[in-house]
């Protein structure tokens, strides 16, 4: 278990870059991919990017509680109905704001050995997709929220 340190929105200006594609399938992607993981789990989150921890490749792991999977090269191909709901950041701590998702996407992406797969996926999976992937070109839910929680707000979401 290796886990690796989260960029935060304000200091580091890497997480507004593009990533780059990746082109290689081997070893050095697979401990990416797991420390990723870690670094997730350990910040009890359900998504990380790679630029999250400082690598611009496009991948992003998800696990909203149903299991992990891992994105390489992802595109979302597909996209339909509206959802709206609260979101965070682990590159925004503390910090959540309501964002309208669409409620199903498509997404064609590539597995650790270079598989393509296609996944559908709706509510809190969409969500959390749409959210990872955005990072992938340097967007942030805060560029797209239509109401950021207040102090206030966050504190009757704590009593909850
Ligand atoms: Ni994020």
């Amino acid at each position: 278990m290796a886990t690796r340190k989260i960029l935060e929105f304000g200091r580091d200006d890497m997480l507004r870059k593009h990533s780059r594609v990746v082109d290689k399938f081997d070893k050095r992607l697979w401990t990416l991919l797991d420390d990723m993981a870690d670094t997730m789990y350990e910040a009890d989150g359900v998504g990380i990017a790679g630029v999250q921890v400082g690598v611009l490749r496009r991948v992003f792991v998800v696990d909203i509680g149903e299991g992990l999977t891992e994105f390489i090269n992802p595109t979302i191909t597909a996209q339909s109905g509206e959802q709206d709901g609260l979101e965070g950041c682990l590159s925004s701590p503390g910090e959540y704001g309501l964002v309208v998702r669409p409620e199903k996407v498509t997404i064609e992406a590539y597995d650790r050995h270079g598989k393509p797969f296609t996944l559908e996926a709706e509510g809190f999976m969409a969500r959390a997709i749409c959210h990872e992937n955005d990072h992938l070109d340097g967007h942030i839910f805060k560029d797209i929220t239509h109401h950021m929680l207040t102090d206030e707000e966050l504190r009757e979401l704590d009593e909850e």
